[in-house]
């Protein structure tokens, strides 16, 4: 797995929008997916929405217990 980015990425997001968290860590287009897990892993993104509009700060280890959210984990 590439994991070239360590630190959780701190993003806008919309409410209600659908985001696509990219759980394999080959994405380009970190902390989402770019569809690059479909010929190299078995891995799928984690679609999801957030209840409010304002800056969250997702994982990019991929390492979270609670994704797509930073929880600290790269700090292990
Ligand atoms: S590119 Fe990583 S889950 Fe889609």
């Amino acid at each position: 797995m590439s994991q070239k980015v360590k630190q959780p990425i701190k993003i806008n997001l919309d409410k209600d929008r659908v985001y696509f968290w990219c759980t394999c860590g080959l994405s380009e287009k970190q902390p989402m997916c770019d569809g690059s897990h479909k010929e190299k892993t078995d891995k799928k993104s984690h679609s999801f929405k957030v209840d409010e509009t304002k800056e969250y700060f997702l994982c990019s280890c991929k390492l979270t217990s609670n994704p797509p959210y930073c929880d600290g984990s790269h700090n292990k």
